[in-house]
C-alpha cells in the first residue's frame, strides 16, 4: 500500500476532547526520543503548533501525536481521517529525556500530559529505573493511556478529581502519601497543566527530591530563532524549544511562564470564533 507523507494512519478520540493521530512520518520515527516533540501544520494557511510525540515506531516508520482540542488548530486535528495528510510536519526537535539509572522514579502526569509521559515512563524504564507512575484526571472518562502506562510501570496510582476512579483527590496527594511513608525516590518526573507542576515542585523542593518538568511555552518557529519560548530558569533566559523542554522543576519561574502562555488569548479566541462560524 502506497501512504502519502504526513499521512494519517490512523485516527480515533481518547476521551471526548482529545484526538490521537497515528501519522507516517518515517524519517523523523526514525530519530525520535521520548521526551521530544514535532511541529505541524494543518493546511497550507494553518499556525505551526508544537505537540509532543505520545509515541513513535521506526519499524512502522509512524509518529503518534495526542491533541486536546482547545483553540482553532487542534480542532482542525480532531476533524481529520485516517487517508488525510498534514500540510507539515517537523521533528524531532527539543532535547530527549534525559536517561540513566536513577533508581526509583515517580513519574507525575495529569490531563494531556498523560500523553507525552508514555513514551518517557517507558524510556526510563527501558533504563532500568523503577517506575512508580501517578497519573489523574478530572474524572475516570478524562483518563488517557491507562493501560500503557501501567504496563511498563511496576507500581501505579490512578487520581481523579471526582473521586470517578482510584483516589479520590490530586496526584499531588498521591505523591506526599509516598513521601509520608518514606519511600525512596530518587527522582520525580511530572508533566500536565503548568499548575500541576509547579504544585509538584513546590512539594518536593523542602525534601530536596530532583525533580524534572516538561515545559509548554508558546512556540512559533521550535528551533531556536524567534524567542518566543522564553523561560526564566534559576534566573536565566532559557528557549524552551532547544534548550528544554524539560528543566529542573525547582528552578522554573512558573509564574511568568502562565503569564506569558496566556498573552495571545484574545486573538486565539478570534481564531476559533471565525473557523466554528466558516464550519
Ligand atoms: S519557538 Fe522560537 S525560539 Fe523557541
Amino acid at each position: 500500500m502506497c501512504v502519502k507523507m504526513y499521512e494519517i494512519v490512523k485516527a480515533e478520540k481518547l476521551t471526548p476532547d482529545v484526538t490521537r493521530l497515528e501519522i507516517a512520518a518515517p524519517k523523523i520515527a526514525r530519530k525520535a526520543k521520548a521526551g521530544q516533540f514535532i511541529m505541524l501544520t494543518v493546511d497550507e494557511h494553518g499556525e505551526r503548533i508544537p505537540l509532543t510525540m505520545a509515541d513513535f515506531s521506526a519499524e512502522k516508520g509512524t509518529i503518534t501525536i495526542a491533541a486536546l482540542e482547545i483553540g482553532k488548530t487542534t480542532r482542525q486535528l480532531g476533524t481529520l481521517k485516517a487517508g488525510d495528510s498534514l500540510f507539515s510536519l517537523v521533528g524531532p526537535l527539543g532535547l530527549s529525556t534525559h536517561l540513566e539509572e536513577f533508581g526509583t522514579v515517580v513519574c507525575v502526569g495529569g490531563g494531556i500530559g498523560l500523553a507525552l509521559m508514555y513514551p518517557v515512563v517507558r524510556a526510563l524504564k527501558e533504563a532500568g529505573n523503577r517506575i512508580v507512575s501517578i497519573i489523574g484526571a478530572k474524572n475516570k472518562d478524562l483518563l488517557m493511556y491507562e493501560d500503557e502506562i501501567t504496563a511498563v510501570s511496576d507500581e501505579m496510582f490512578v487520581c481523579t478529581d471526582d473521586g470517578s476512579k482510584g483516589h479520590h483527590g490530586f496526584v499531588s496527594d498521591a505523591l506526599q502519601k509516598l513521601i509520608d511513608e518514606k519511600r525512596k525516590i530518587d527522582l520525580v518526573y511530572a508533566v500536565g497543566p503548568i499548575i500541576m507542576m509547579k504544585v509538584i515542585a513546590n512539594l518536593t523542593r523542602p525534601y530536596n527530591i530532583h525533580t524534572v518538568v516538561s515545559l509548554n511555552p508558546i512556540m512559533v518557529d521550535g528551533t531556536g530563532m524567534c524567542g518566543s519560548c522564553r523561560v526564566i530558569i534559576d534566573g536565566e533566559t532559557k528557549f524552551g524549544c532547544v534548550d528544554g523542554p524539560e528543566f529542573d522543576g525547582h528552578k522554573v519561574d512558573f509564574e511568568n511562564l502562565t503569564a506569558r502562555n496566556k498573552r495571545y488569548l484574545a486573538e486565539e479566541e478570534t481564531s476559533l470564533r471565525i473557523f466554528q462560524g466558516a464550519k
